[in-house]
């Protein structure tokens, strides 16, 4: 699909975006091992989250579908059933790594595979601390990369120090504690996002973080629990940069989940002067909310670098769009994990913003991005990134004259009616 992106001379209106993806794909993995059934409300159906299901299905789960409701009728720890043929993960890395910290204790052998942007992703940051815990995990074309066939067995508990901060990984490890002989410790270097810890203690695990060193000890049940979905930061990021770069815009973007380490975008455009009200805080079962106010604001650049990445690593595309359009240069450092996401997201968001006018130049771990842009309407690839798609046209309202996308579908990965919110404005 092609989509025609148009300047807007303002934005205004309040707004409520789909709900969070990497809590929907928790709520149905943990449902479906958990005793009995999971409620979700709020429940994101974009494509990322439809293949967890579709992979839980497989696994011989019953689960129930009705607008942004999910019911998961969960058959416990040992209730998972070996599938009839290759699980398929699509283009989610949260499916692909998470689901094998599960299969890795099951009592069956399962292939698992996703699309050509997955088979290209690293899959040794899962494979090592697994295989260490006694599964047996490979490549079948290539040691490293999907499909990969996973033999499952009785797993033993490790230590083990995350060589990156990814919560993917963290949590393929955490699920894998819940079914091993002894107590697992994970030490992370750097904070990474805390729902797999927030949500797995509330289906009765015990997960305890003392200075970043996560202590799990293994569990004899989960139980089934109602998990109301909030609004996904990373879909909101969109509007909070639309709302801060297009003159004369008030946007409010109702009941975000703010949990701190997925704030790191807030807290980043505060820092270069945008104006970012935080109102109506509430708490979800351990997950914050709030409603977000953002007003067109002046925005002049930082230096982004270090703990601040994890906590708005997906941000980061649309970051890049903020800093065209304040007062001097920004740079980001640390960054290096955009690489090896949907698309090497350093490579793709520059590449397509300079097609646009951009200043903004490729490093090897983050960017330069010269501020006080004038950009111009262009051509466009997504690479079938979805953020790197929405990234584009949100640059797009701020350019001059018309921005067409190329492969644009891509946005209902984790945001399918993105286009309408932009149209409705
Ligand atoms: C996610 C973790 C992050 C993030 C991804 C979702 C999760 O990936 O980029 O979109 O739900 O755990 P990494 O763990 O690779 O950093």
């Amino acid at each position: 699909m092609r989509k025609y992106v148009y300047p807007k001379k303002s934005l205004s209106g309040i707004i409520t975006v789909p709900g969070d993806k990497s809590i929907s794909h928790r709520a149905v993995m943990f449902g479906a091992i958990a005793e009995g059934i999971t409620e979700i409300t709020g429940f994101l159906t974009g494509n990322d989250c439809m293949s967890t299901i579709e992979c839980f299905k497989k696994l011989g789960i019953n689960i129930e579908i009705n607008n942004d409701t999910v019911k998961v009728y969960g058959k416990g720890l040992s209730g998972l059933t070996k599938p009839k043929d290759t699980l398929d993960v699509g283009n989610s890395g949260t499916t692909i790594r998470l689901i094998s910290g599960i299969l890795a204790a099951q009592p069956f052998s399962c292939e698992i595979t996703g699309d050509s942007s997955i088979q290209k992703r690293p899959m040794n940051r899962v494979i090592e601390p697994l295989s260490l815990m006694g599964a047996k995990m490979k490549g079948l074309n290539k040691d490293n990369f999907a499909p990969l066939r996973i033999d499952g067995t009785k797993l033993k508990a490790i230590e083990y120090v995350l060589p990156v901060a990814s919560a993917q990984v963290k949590s393929a490890i955490l699920l894998a504690s819940l079914f091993a002989d002894d107590i697992t410790t994970i030490v992370e270097p750097i904070a990474s996002r805390n729902h797999t810890e927030i949500m797995l203690n509330y289906f009765g695990a015990d997960i305890k973080n003392k200075n970043g060193k996560i202590i799990s000890s293994p569990v004899k049940q989960l139980y089934g629990k109602t998990v109301s979905v909030p609004s996904d930061i990373s879909s909101a990021a969109f509007f909070i940069v639309a709302g801060l770069i297009v003159p004369n815009s008030h946007i409010i973007i109702k009941n975000v989940g703010i949990n701190e380490t997925r704030t790191g975008i807030i807290d980043s455009l505060k820092l270069m002067g945008g104006n970012i009200q935080i109102i109506n805080k509430k708490d979800k079962i351990g997950e914050p909310t709030a409603d977000i106010e953002v007003k067109t604001s002046n925005l002049h650049s930082i230096t982004l670098e270090g703990a601040i990445i994890p906590r708005m690593i997906d941000e980061i595309p649309v970051f890049a769009v903020a800093a065209l359009f304040a007062n001097g240069t920004t740079i980001v450092k640390n960054a290096e994990e955009l690489k090896v996401k949907e698309s090497n997201r350093i490579a793709t968001i520059t590449e397509e913003l300079r097609k646009m006018g951009a200043e903004i130049k490729e490093t090897d771990d983050g960017m330069i991005i010269q501020g006080n842009s004038k950009l111009h309407g262009a051509e466009v690839e997504s690479h079938n990134d979805h953020r790197i798609a929405m990234s584009l046209a949100i640059a797009a309202l701020n350019a001059e004259n018309e921005t067409i996308i190329n492969n644009a579908e891509c946005v209902s990965i984790s945001f399918p009616s993105f286009y309408d919110y932009i149209e409705k404005f």
